[in-house]
């Protein structure tokens, strides 16, 4: 009681402290309010409620549904969401009712394409319909993905009372996501993230209904991509040649694991700067920088100036498109220096033979451009970070820039800019959630606005989505996931939620709180947004 007394005082100098400490106390009266975090666009629901036995809980596939047993997106679906509706329960998961039980609860699942065998893709529809009525529920969608969204909500909308019996409210929902891509950047070259902590993330991110990971996994520090073309790049990029690598298998685990929650896979390969790993494993890849006339033992990016350059960077990318089935593949292009450029002799006469005068601007478009048209021989659209655009307004028209400059107002004008141009973006800038601050900084991530920037509903429709970054520097297996969740969760929000009805953050304060506990109790160990308790705290094991 002592610490509402003093919270309480100290609500009469801070205002906004106040106000969360009432919305503390509301949430705490209100226990079995089951929201579902993001917002659907349309929910509604009533006190009528039903409750559910484990031993008589089924999915189902519809009469006319597209999917039928042997669909291994909603097979695996049904058995996990299972263990997530019903975390207490230890027995085994009835697949078909047996007789008609009185007691029993279906939710019957219909998919208008069977589109079990494939991928998530940027036009998968996402859509669902789900509704809850007495020993019944429908959950319908045009896709496979989408239903995997509904299973999701309706994994939230279970709740237990004091004496554990389990419970739905009679809901119906309409959904759909505000943007097509809603993704999370996890960075494993400053630090290694082992493949379990990669997995677990992208359980998160279903949790939020995140759908693309977009994986910077090389960088300047380390190369830990194991390349069958290429071995030598993760043996002497990596940090260590055997433990801090990801071989094809785990490769194939991270993108089969996230196809089974509906999550795209979009690998980043940066170039031609922060390649300095790179180097290591492929000799004369990197430019030797002079001093003066002769070589200091430094390099600098990718060497632009040799036609092997190009014959490497096509083999490998060749490599990276078998193994990665996204139609979407990240090239970055972002930060290059030109200092080293300029020293060397051989650049230099490149520049000179291809007219480029002393503008290296010219040069890095030159290489970007070759290496988008590459790509796109592959059938590939290339996203590159916003430099590029920066300094080359006349990249092929397909390509997505991906805008992390010019916080906290200014990626509103490169919004505005890109867009002109025809366009299409990803707006990272506001959500680089590698970076802390003391309080609630989730706040700010929820209240982003990605249109509101001048220009035309055209132009706005050129915004296609936006991405959660959690650059490496200072993350790794111990601190990514509290560090994450739930301030990511904020952006999920604003990425799939109807603007007009999550305008307050106040509002979203108790449902947020509540999807955070609701995370705890699946194992993920979200850090808490203030003052509270959770029924089932983290056990830290
Ligand atoms: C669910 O039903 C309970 C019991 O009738 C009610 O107290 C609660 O407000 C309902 N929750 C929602 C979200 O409708
Ligand atoms: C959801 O319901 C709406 C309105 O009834 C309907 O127009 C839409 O086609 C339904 N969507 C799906 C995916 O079933
Ligand atoms: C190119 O990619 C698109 C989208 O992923 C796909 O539908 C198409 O079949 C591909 N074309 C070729 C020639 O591979
Ligand atoms: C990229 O492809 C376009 C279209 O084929 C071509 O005009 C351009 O010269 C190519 N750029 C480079 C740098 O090779
Ligand atoms: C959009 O941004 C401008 C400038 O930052 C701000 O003044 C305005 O209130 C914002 N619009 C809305 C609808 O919040």
């Amino acid at each position: 009681m002592q610490t509402v007394f003093r919270l309480i005082l100290s609500c009469a100098m801070e205002v906004d402290r106040c106000k969360l400490i009432l919305l503390f106390f509301t949430s705490l009266c209100s226990q079995t309010a089951s929201g579902v975090w993001p917002l659907p666009q349309s929910f509604s629901s009533s006190p009528e409620r039903f409750s559910l036995q484990p031993e008589a809980f089924y999915f189902a596939h519809g009469q006319d549904s597209a999917a039928k047993g042997g669909c291994s997106v909603l097979d695996e679906a049904f058995k996990r969401y299972f263990g997530l509706i019903f975390p207490e329960y230890i027995g085994k998961q009835n697949l078909s009712p047996r007789t008609t039980q009185d007691l029993s609860f279906t939710v019957v699942i219909s998919v208008d394409q069977d589109d079990c065998q494939g991928y998530p893709a940027q036009d998968s529809s996402e859509r669902y319909n789900l509704t809850v009525t007495a020993e019944h529920g429908a959950l319908n969608a045009e896709s496979v993905w989408g239903a995997l969204r509904g299973l999701e909500s309706f994994s939230q909308l279970v709740y237990q009372d004091n004496s554990g019996t389990y419970y739905v409210n009679k809901t119906v929902i309409e959904d759909f996501p505000r943007f097509p891509f809603r993704g999370i950047l996890l960075d494993t070259s400053r630090h290694y993230l082992p493949l379990q902590t990669i997995l677990k993330t992208l359980d998160g991110m279903a949790y939020s209904k995140f759908n693309v990971f977009h994986w910077h996994i090389v960088d300047d520090p380390s190369f830990p991509y194991q390349s069958p073309t290429f071995p030598d790049l993760s043996s002497k990029g990596a940090y260590h040649p055997s433990t801090h690598i990801y071989t094809q298998t785990d490769v194939q685990r991270v993108i089969s694991y996230a196809r089974l929650r509906g999550i795209r896979v979009l690998p980043e390969f940066d170039s031609p700067g922060h390649t300095r790993s790179w180097g290591k494993g492929q000799p004369d890849l990197l430019t030797p920088c002079y001093s003066g006339s002769s070589p200091n033992g430094q390099f600098g990016p990718v060497n632009p100036s040799m036609a092997s350059t190009y014959q490497f960077m096509s083999t490998l990318f060749k490599e990276v498109s078998l193994v990665f089935p996204d139609s979407f593949i990240h090239l970055g292009g972002d930060e290059v220096d030109f200092t080293c450029w300029r020293s060397n002799p051989d650049v230099k006469a490149f520049m000179k033979e291809m007219g480029f005068g002393s503008d290296f601007t010219r040069l890095e478009a030159f290489y970007m451009e070759r290496i988008v048209n590459m790509t796109r021989a592959l059938n590939r659209t290339a996203i590159v970070w916003q430099d590029v655009f920066d300094y080359h307004e006349k990249i092929p028209r397909d390509t997505v820039l991906h805008i992390w400059k010019g916080v906290p107002a200014d990626y509103h004008n490169e919004l505005a800019r890109i867009t002109k141009a025809g366009m299409r973006v990803i707006l990272a800038a506001p959500w680089y959630i590698n970076h802390i601050n003391y309080g609630q900084d989730w706040r700010t991530y929820y209240l982003v606005q990605p249109l509101n920037f001048t220009g035309t509903e055209q132009q706005k429709k050129l915004v296609i989505g936006g991405e959660v970054c959690m650059w490496g520097e200072y993350v790794d297996a111990t601190n990514l996931t509290p560090r994450l969740w739930p301030r990511g969760s904020a952006a999920a929000e604003r990425l799939w939620s109807d603007e007009k009805q999550t305008t307050s953050v106040d509002r979203a304060f108790p449902r947020l709180q509540d999807f955070r506990c609701k995370l705890l109790r699946r194992g993920i160990q979200a850090e808490p947004l203030f003052v509270g308790h959770c029924r089932h705290e983290y056990q830290g094991i």
